[in-house]
């Protein structure tokens, strides 16, 4: 039986902040049982809502030296679903009302966290063959791994993963601190290690030193070896190419299920979605106070709401896309220049458009079940879940060809009727506007074919099953 630890700074149902809380709360769960005993350390941030922190037990506590700080450790633990996670207990670093800061903060809180996840493992008698990292915030982990946890017989042989959600955040703060807080002697701070244009890089650290790397999906595999997608690190990971693999995400088949799920109005499936699927979307209008009619093209998205998604373009054709027989519905929080667009578009056009700027998981599942297709024109997408999501709950998706929105949305073709939503491949605003205007065109005019993408969309599998496989390969293979 091989032990694997997965750490991370978000995972579901406790905390999240994006894709990664999901990945992470969802994978284990779909490891198999038999052959791996898989567990997951999160931090125990102050956020994490009552009624999960109400069930932790108290595991362990010892005191742990950052350097020349000496801080509190405590460990503590609760079983969900089957799997054990434990929860690093420090009030100190995990306070406020959120995960993530200032980025000078929360550098020293990862480096506490990866080293205090090391130093607990002891106490808690687990001793992992594998410990699965998860973004920058644990690319300290194979670092110190490699550094002063040798001397401990406990760790050696220990191997490592590094998996990359996202490649644009990667822990970049000065060599002089950051040398403060690991105490890592001044030999890891050069280009070939953790140093990355002047400053130290965590997530650097981690791709070095892990002994395998991955990312979420094929296509960003390849894209990051490229200077476009590689966000400086193209060079670092052409030469850890052979060590490099993706493997696209699936999501909780469970918890997205429109035919058994609790928090939409009217449940259905691949078979009756033609007459059950428009009852959301009349129950979702009515809700939200657009105007009731079946036969508006209803758009969803659902975002966080940055760069990343190709928000700037939607600004640039705003007006255009919210024409007469569109209605918008957008939920998610990020910047206040796109929030303010959805604002403001919502006063406009306020039977059309409606601006959800908060995140709310029962508001999300609403709104895969009832629009008729879903928005995401991202800058570049490491996997992007909320198409899979959207494809399970026969919701159009309508993506740009990035990264794993290219290895899970196969475009549509009219003259092969295949295909299962519509993509553009430039960035460009309207290009994105053609094709959304294409996809309304076949809405309105040629509903059988649309259906037909929405039977195909709804046979694919993008659930855990096929990838959860690779990962074993790869934990076999280590
Ligand atoms: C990040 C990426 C997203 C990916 C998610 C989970 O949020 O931006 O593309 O799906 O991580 O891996």
């Amino acid at each position: 039986m091989k032990k694997i630890l997965f750490v991370a700074s978000e995972g579901v149902p406790f905390i999240k902040t994006g894709g990664l809380a999901d990945v992470v709360g969802s994978l284990p769960k779909y490891i198999d049982q038999e052959n791996f005993d898989v567990r997951v350390i999160l931090p125990n941030y102050m956020s994490i809502p009552r009624q999960w922190k109400d069930k932790m037990q108290y595991r362990t506590h010892f005191y742990m030296n950052l350097n020349w700080r000496t801080q509190y450790v405590g460990v503590l633990e609760y079983q969900y679903e089957g799997i054990w996670f434990y929860f690093i207990d420090n009030e100190f670093y995990f306070t406020g009302s959120k995960p993530y800061g200032n980025i000078y903060e929360d550098i020293e809180k990862f480096a506490f966290f990866s080293k205090a996840t090391l130093s607990c493992l002891p106490a808690l008698d687990f001793r992992p063959d594998i410990i699965h990292c998860h973004d920058w915030q644990t690319g300290l982990i194979p670092v110190f791994l490699h550094d002063s946890f040798q001397e401990n017989e406990f760790y050696r042989g220990i191997k490592t993963i590094m998996t990359i959600h996202n490649l644009r955040f990667q822990g970049v703060w000065d060599k002089k601190t950051v040398q403060d807080i690991t105490a890592l002697s001044g030999y890891y701070f050069t280009p070939d290690k953790l140093e990355a244009y002047g400053d130290a890089n965590y997530l650097k650290g981690g791709i070095v030193y892990a002994d395998y790397v991955t990312t979420v999906s094929n296509t960003y595999a390849k894209e990051i070896t490229m200077s476009f997608y590689g966000e400086g690190l193209d060079g670092l990971m052409r030469a850890r190419s052979n060590s490099l693999r993706g493997i696209v995400n699936g999501i909780d088949y469970e918890e997205y299920n429109p035919d058994s799920d609790a928090l939409i109005t009217y449940p259905y499936n691949a078979k009756n979605f033609r007459k059950e699927k428009i009852k959301n979307k009349r129950a979702l209008q009515q809700e939200l106070g657009l105007a009731v009619d079946d036969k508006v093209f209803m758009i969803g998205i659902v975002s966080r709401l940055t760069d990343q998604k190709g928000l700037d373009l939607i600004e640039c054709v705003m007006e255009e896309l919210c024409a007469e027989d569109t209605e918008l519905i957008v939920l998610g929080t990020g910047e206040e220049r796109y929030e303010n667009l959805f604002r403001h578009f919502a006063w406009k056009y306020s039977n059309r458009v409606s601006a959800n700027i908060f995140y709310s998981n029962e508001r999300s599942h609403k709104i895969y079940a009832a629009c008729d297709a879903f928005l995401m024109p991202s800058l570049f997408e490491p996997c992007g879940l909320s198409q899979l999501m959207s494809l399970r709950y026969g919701t159009v998706p309508i993506v740009r060809e990035t990264g794993g929105l290219v290895d899970t949305v196969e475009p549509y073709n009219q003259y092969e009727s295949t295909g299962t939503g519509f993509s553009f491949k430039n960035y460009n605003a309207h290009e994105m506007l053609d094709t959304i205007r294409y996809a309304k065109e076949i809405f309105h005019n040629k509903k059988r074919e649309w259906n037909k993408i929405i039977d195909r969309g709804m046979a694919k599998d993008f659930s855990w099953s096929t990838s959860a496989r690779k990962y074993e390969e790869l934990y076999e293979l280590l």
